[in-house]
């Protein structure tokens, strides 16, 4: 297992890209999905940077402890406050980049607007529980940020740092090939895709609708604006009503009188 002094540089380069500072008591499990397909390839290419931290380095007994029971009772065990409080100093010391961000199901539901500003910046920094989660006092005394991937329960916050770090790395500069995709993709403008298709155009007696095979990028743009207006409507009312409040929808601008 890694040692907190070996994953730590000393000192980031000026210029340092965007970089995912990740506290774990599992840091074997990374980079894990990171290192493949595109994150992955934007790794190897240095687009952005991966720094695990093994929050074990920190612990001050010989057998490496970085828990103990709760005061109160209860099950399960909890990440002492002195542990974890040292492992972030050690990665603030050595000027890691972006807000401090602590995983948790108590958190603030992660969205597309917070992994946009998250990718806009220098980096995260991001606290993994395990357990029953981190000393409530470490968390007051370091202003940290509790963000949630969904309203279910991990057995750890590591998952969820790959989830958050994904979303982030693929809107960083050159990491997607064709930046279109992205301007076009769910919740970026504040409604669901459309759907898509590719060959066979007929497949098991199911046709791809004609407007696609039209080669009229007009009736293509417009057929898929309805599309994902449709599927937003239908699948999530809380996202349309906030969409046509701020945009209003095709629909009814193809209602208004001329
Ligand atoms: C078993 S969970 C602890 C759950 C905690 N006792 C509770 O009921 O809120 C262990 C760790 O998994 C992570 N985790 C679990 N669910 C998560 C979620 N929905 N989003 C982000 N992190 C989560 C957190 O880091 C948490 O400290």
């Amino acid at each position: 297992m890694a040692e907190a002094s070996e994953s730590v540089p000393a000192g980031r380069p000026p210029t340092a890209p965007w970089t995912a500072t990740v506290l774990t008591i599992l840091p074997e499990i990374f980079p894990g999905p990171l290192g493949q397909s595109l994150a992955g390839r934007a790794l190897a290419e240095a687009r952005w940077r991966l720094e695990i931290v093994d929050i074990r380095g920190f612990a001050r007994d010989k057998h490496r402890s970085v828990d103990d029971t709760p005061f109160g009772g209860g099950p399960g065990m909890v990440m002492r406050a002195d542990v974890v409080d040292a492992a972030i100093a050690a990665v603030s010391a050595d000027g890691a980049a972006g807000p401090l961000i602590y995983l948790s199901p108590r958190g603030r539901r992660l969205d597309q607007a917070r992994v946009r500003d998250l990718a806009a910046g220098p980096g995260v920094v991001l606290l993994c529980g395990r357990f029953e989660g981190v000393d409530q006092r470490v968390l007051e005394a370091r202003a940290v940020e509790e963000l949630s991937i969904g309203d279910f329960v991990l057995s750890g916050g590591e998952p969820a740092a790959i989830v958050l770090i994904d979303a982030c790395v693929r809107l960083l500069p050159g990491v997607v090939g064709a930046v279109s995709s992205l301007a076009e993709e769910s919740f970026e403008r504040g409604l669901l895709e459309y759907p898509h298709y590719t060959r066979p155009a007929e497949w098991q007696g199911r046709a791809v609708p004609a407007e696609l095979l039209s080669g009229h990028h007009a009736r293509i743009a417009a057929w898929r604006r309805r599309q994902a207006e449709t599927i937003t409507q239908t699948r999530r009312p809380d996202l349309w009503a906030r969409h046509v409040a701020e945009h209003g929808s095709t629909k009814e601008r193809n209602d208004e009188p001329d």
